[in-house]
């Protein structure tokens, strides 16, 4: 046994040494907003290693732009439709998300998002379209001689497309809605009774109710899925392969899952060996701050500081929705770091800084002094 596993471990740092000598060709699967802002410090990385990166990108993207300049190589592929459609479907989706939401039922909210879910789906299909029905573009995959796959299955067809280049697959994931791909394709257990479905506010401490809700809602998300994605993903890969074929299945051929997420940031369930934690992968050394906000985060002293910020797609919000949002981060003790465009709110208080930008990874630093 012992001498199996240092046997082993020779063998993977021989590996490991002649692969760092040749580097590996790597091909990475097109993605959008902060997916992509996720993964380009991770092929900073691999370059920085030795490897050679090759990035699918679409014609129209919101965030990924071939024109930037970078160490990594773009294989643009033609898509059959224009940025304003997807453009007006993020607008849509943000306008439901932060506002439209809050004044729906359930019943409202269960509709619009099953129909946002199918609008999502056909545009990813025409997506993968332009990679799978293109002779030309799939044409330079084959001739590229990838060594590996590296994707962020938001955008599906990955997996169909590693199997027809015939490479491994490697998944980067933060979840999907309640687990459905990670349980199901992924073969994660996920015993209802001590393990809460993301997105149902449930902890892993639940009495009798909560549990039987707990798998109820395992179950509901699973027939939405099976209903506006699923069914979608298999007609299309069925099409493709000629045979009928369970995208999930395809799904499940991937070889490892990097979950960008900590043991210790969620609640404790059972995870399986090709399923490893990355969370932060993202993240850099801290860099110093400019000197006006170094001064403005010091002077908060001992009660630290909240950053604020709605994400990558939010650019502006309603001048009511800042005064609210500006009014009540007026109330808290902390020194507050907004990143807000638009103009300056009216309520805003004297802890609150509102810019453009804001250094989010070296003001973690504060972090760690707290
Ligand atoms: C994309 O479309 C342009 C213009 O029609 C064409 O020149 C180019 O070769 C196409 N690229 C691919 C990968 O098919
Ligand atoms: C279970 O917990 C919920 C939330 O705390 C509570 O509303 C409910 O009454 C509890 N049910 C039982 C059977 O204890
Ligand atoms: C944000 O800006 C876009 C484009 O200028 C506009 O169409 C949209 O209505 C704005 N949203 C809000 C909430 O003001």
């Amino acid at each position: 046994m012992e001498l199996g596993k240092s046997l082993s471990a020779t063998v993977l740092l021989i590996l490991c040494m002649t692969s760092s000598a040749n580097g590996g060709n790597i091909l990475v699967w097109y993605t959008e907003a902060s997916h992509w802002i996720n993964m380009k410090p991770v092929l900073e990385t691999l370059i920085d290693r030795g490897h050679q990166v090759t990035v699918l990108t679409p014609s129209v993207s919101l965030f990924m732009k071939t024109n930037e300049p970078s160490r990594f190589r773009y294989e643009p592929f033609n898509v059959s439709f224009s940025l304003e459609t997807i453009e007006a479907f993020m607008e849509e989706f943000l306008q439901f998300s932060i506002y439209e939401m809050n004044q729906m039922s359930y019943l409202q909210i269960y509709i619009r998002f099953m129909d946002m879910m199918k609008t999502n789906v056909q545009v990813s299909l025409k997506y993968l379209d332009g990679v799978m029905k293109s002779d030309t573009t799939m044409k330079k995959l084959k001739e590229g001689n990838y060594d590996l796959l590296l994707a962020d299955p938001i955008y599906p067809g990955s997996d169909l497309t590693a199997e027809i280049l015939g490479i491994p697959l490697i998944f980067s994931l933060r979840f999907s809605i309640a687990n459905n791909w990670e349980r199901l394709c992924g073969q994660l257990p996920a015993p209802p009774s001590f393990v809460p479905a993301a997105m149902s506010k449930l902890t892993d401490k639940m009495n009798f109710s909560e549990r039987v809700w707990n798998f109820v809602f395992y179950i509901l998300q699973d027939i939405v899925l099976d209903n506006v994605f699923w069914k979608e993903l298999d007609k299309y890969y069925s099409e493709v392969k000629g045979t009928p074929t369970s995208a999930c299945e395809m799904m499940s051929t991937a070889d490892i899952w990097l979950m960008r997420t900590y043991w210790d940031f969620d609640f404790p369930r059972p995870f399986l060996p090709n399923f490893k934690f990355v969370g932060g992968i993202h993240c850099r050394p801290a860099k110093p701050l400019p000197e006006d906000m170094e001064e403005f985060v010091q002077s908060s002293g001992n009660d630290g500081i909240v950053v604020f910020t709605l994400g990558s797609m939010v650019k502006n919000i309603t001048t009511e929705r800042a005064n609210m949002i500006a009014s009540a981060l007026a109330q808290i003790p902390q020194k507050v770091l907004w990143r807000y465009r638009g103009e300056k709110p009216k309520t805003l208080g004297a802890n609150t800084r509102i810019s453009d930008w804001i250094p989010q990874n070296d003001l973690k630093r504060m972090y760690l002094q707290a």
